[in-house]
């Protein structure tokens, strides 16, 4: 009644100061701690941008070191959580496993109960940061029935989780650079993205002083979804469905059509009204990793036309429907071996810094309020219980 704005999507609503991620959607600027996304993928390897977000500046080589090791040496998850991994079924999908293992992480770590403490809150962001990969390997080894594969601590933080997805006890596992390179680059381009979604829940999740690991299981939840981190994974799929260059038009048509429910998965933002600065990224680095692969996918010849058709297209050039960072990860993602469910487990591992650094920066405000937005009521007047 004239007390609050009215702001489904939260399209015009500020939710709070941050000094960690700018984003300029009409521009296609994304800067982490002032630093362009693109000087951090070109010339920074994921933990450098892990410090960054995390403390504000960049780290000197010592800084840089310590972090490296202190991350490196929390990578090993408690015995005990490999009986969780075993309760679920096997056909689960690896980001409901994700869900419960890291929020049951809270009843391993009870000194990050107490949040009021700023070691143990910088203890719960090393774990999480450490741990994430671990996990999300053992997700998928569970699916794949394949012994979980502990961590390597002379790998960098990429060649170590691609070497506990892929290594198997009967053969060795390299870790080609090449592979290493794009997998450190998807992290880089997924660390973080201001108040999206999965940030803003991890965000109210911490407003009413939940443990770090209960707020980071929030947080992945909300990923999961297809208009959020799930697109990666639902960009495949819609591939897999277009199946042939020759049907591309089919669903261009099907795109347009506001009666029919089907998106292009991996086109459009929120934010971006120009091209994603990340996108442009990925895009080099899903060109590079095909031709030095040498991959030859009809899948991937359906995404490069699809990408083709639809930024000449009308339709998508007036909405400004430009293809998302996660329109080409899912790309490079298949390209280097990533099982498709896996997608949007890679997507959390990457944004569990941005959420962290977040949740961080919530915690060392001066004052601390529980969010808890209003609504408008449109339900029943009072009326009598007869
Ligand atoms: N295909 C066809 N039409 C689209 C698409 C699309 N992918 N995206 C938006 N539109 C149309 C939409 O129908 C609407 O048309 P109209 O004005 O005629 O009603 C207009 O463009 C604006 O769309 P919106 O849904 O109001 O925009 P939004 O800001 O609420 O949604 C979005 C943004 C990302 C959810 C949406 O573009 C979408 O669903 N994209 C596909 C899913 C996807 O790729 N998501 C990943 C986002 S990037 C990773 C991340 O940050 O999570």
């Amino acid at each position: 009644k004239g007390y609050f704005t009215f702001d489904p999507g939260f399209l015009a609503t500020a939710s709070c100061e941050s000094k960690i991620t700018y984003i300029d959607g009409e521009q296609g600027i994304l800067l982490h701690r002032g630093y362009s996304i693109e000087d951090l993928a070109k010339h920074a390897d994921y933990l450098e941008v892990c410090y960054i977000l995390l403390f504000g500046e960049r780290p000197n080589v010592e800084q840089y070191e310590n972090f490296k090791t202190t991350v490196t040496r929390h990578t090993m998850v408690h015995e005990q959580l490999i009986h969780f991994f075993q309760g679920f079924r096997r056909d689960s999908h690896p980001m409901a496993i994700m869900v419960g293992v890291v929020g049951a992480l809270s009843a391993f770590y009870h000194d990050s109960m107490d949040i009021s403490n700023e070691r143990h809150r910088e203890i719960a962001a090393y774990r999480l940061i450490s741990k994430m990969p671990t996990l999300a390997a053992m997700s998928y080894k569970y699916s794949a029935g394949q012994p979980f594969v502990y961590p390597r601590n002379d790998l960098s933080y990429a060649a170590n989780f691609l070497n506990m997805m892929f290594s198997v006890p009967t053969e060795e596992y390299k870790v080609s650079p090449v592979v290493e390179r794009a997998m450190d680059r998807i992290f880089t381009l997924h660390a973080d993205h201001e108040q999206n979604a999965s940030t803003s829940t991890v965000r109210l999740a911490g407003s009413s002083g939940a443990n770090p690991f209960a707020c980071i299981a929030a947080g992945i939840a909300c990923l999961w979804g297809p208009a959020h981190g799930g697109a990666n994974e639902a960009c495949l799929t819609m591939l897999e469905e277009i199946g042939s260059v020759d049907r591309i038009p089919e669903f261009i048509e099907r795109a347009k059509d506001k009666n029919d429910p089907f998106r292009l998965m991996g086109f459009g933002h929120r934010v971006y009204k120009n091209y994603d600065p990340r996108a442009t990224v990925m895009r080099e680095s899903c060109h590079e990793v095909l031709n030095e692969l040498n991959i030859d996918d009809p899948l991937l010849d359906v995404a490069m036309e699809l990408e083709r058709i639809a930024l000449s297209d009308p339709y998508f050039k007036e909405k400004k429907l430009f293809p998302n960072v996660d329109f080409y990860s899912g790309i490079v993602l298949k390209a280097i071996g990533i099982p498709v469910s896996m997608f949007t487990v890679i997507f959390a591992l990457s944004r569990t810094v941005g959420w962290i650094a977040h949740w961080k920066e919530m915690m060392e405000e001066e004052t601390q309020r529980i969010g808890r937005p209003r609504q408008l009521y449109t339900g029943e007047p009072h009326r009598p219980f007869k």
